[in-house]
């Protein structure tokens, strides 16, 4: 479970977040919405402390994470996947070293577990036909062929997909999602829809998705917070926040949807 309590923080004199409260439980699909610039990333941030508050707290698996010392941190850093807003993959890497970037560095240098992850990884974000046995030659080709592949060779979406794979690198119990949509032609965006939908599903994790897309909420959303000067200024169902005659979200939805 993920708790975030009276968040508060500010650039300079630009108050971003004043006094944010929001608790995602484990096995939900939390959506945060708001207009651009209102906060959405910065709070993402903080839940993995690239950011810290100026005064509240982030809880996380019921450990505030403020109290983390280094190494607490960096570990508890693997149960959250993260995927940043426009994938954010390296250009100059395969499609393999980005995928494992993060655990190589961590220390995992054995060549077989790294491979092995990537396949896993690749085939559970629909890169690859999904296999269960183990090193099966019937789509090594696929597999080799993929892995060599720079960014810059991929559609968006096969992008998206390989910045989610590198989320799920370490089976991860939490998933966060900066505007995964984005960009995207509508069918592309559906079919992201429903990857993170059977993520969710299928490897149970939990899910936190920020997103513009009305669409993506209808479908993939448990709950949905929005957020608006600062604070959570609506939170609940898909279809309460359809049904809500709150001001700002109506607003929100007529203007910026
Ligand atoms: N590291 C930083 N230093 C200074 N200002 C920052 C920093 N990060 C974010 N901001 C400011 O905080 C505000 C909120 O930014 P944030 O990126 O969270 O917006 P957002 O809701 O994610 O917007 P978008 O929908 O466009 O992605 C913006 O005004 C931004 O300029
Ligand atoms: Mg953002």
């Amino acid at each position: 479970m993920i708790e975030l309590r009276d968040l508060h923080k500010s650039f300079g004199d630009k108050n971003v977040l004043r006094g944010i409260d929001l608790t995602i439980p484990n096995g939900e699909t939390m959506c945060i919405i708001g207009k651009s610039g209102c906060g959405k990333s910065v709070l993402l941030k903080h839940i993995v402390r690239l950011l810290e508050p100026d005064t509240g707290s982030v809880w996380v698996d019921g450990i505030n994470i403020a109290t983390l010392g280094h190494d607490d941190l960096f570990e508890k850093r693997r149960s959250i996947g993260f995927v940043f807003q426009g994938a954010a993959l390296f250009d100059s890497m395969t499609v393999y070293e980005n995928v494992i970037i993060g655990l190589y560095e961590h220390g995992e240098k054995d060549l077989k577990i790294l491979d092995g992850e990537a396949r896993r990884v690749l085939a559970a974000v629909g890169l690859l036909p999904d296999i269960s046995e183990n090193g099966t030659p019937l789509f090594e080709k696929e597999y080799q062929n993929l892995r060599a592949k720079k960014p810059s060779d991929l559609s968006g979406g096969m992008r998206k997909r390989v910045g989610v794979a590198r989320a799920l690198v370490g089976s991860p119990t939490y998933v966060f999602y900066d505007e995964p949509t984005t960009g995207l032609d509508p069918v592309t965006s559906e079919q992201i829809d429903n990857l993170i939908a059977d993520l969710a599903s299928k490897l149970n994790v939990t899910s936190l998705v920020i997103t513009h897309d009305m669409f993506s909420v209808f479908k993939i959303a448990d709950r949905v917070a929005m957020l608006e000067a600062g604070i959570v200024r609506f939170e609940g169902t898909a279809e309460e926040l359809q049904a809500t005659t709150n001001p700002s979200v109506v607003e929100f939805l007529e203007r910026y949807v």
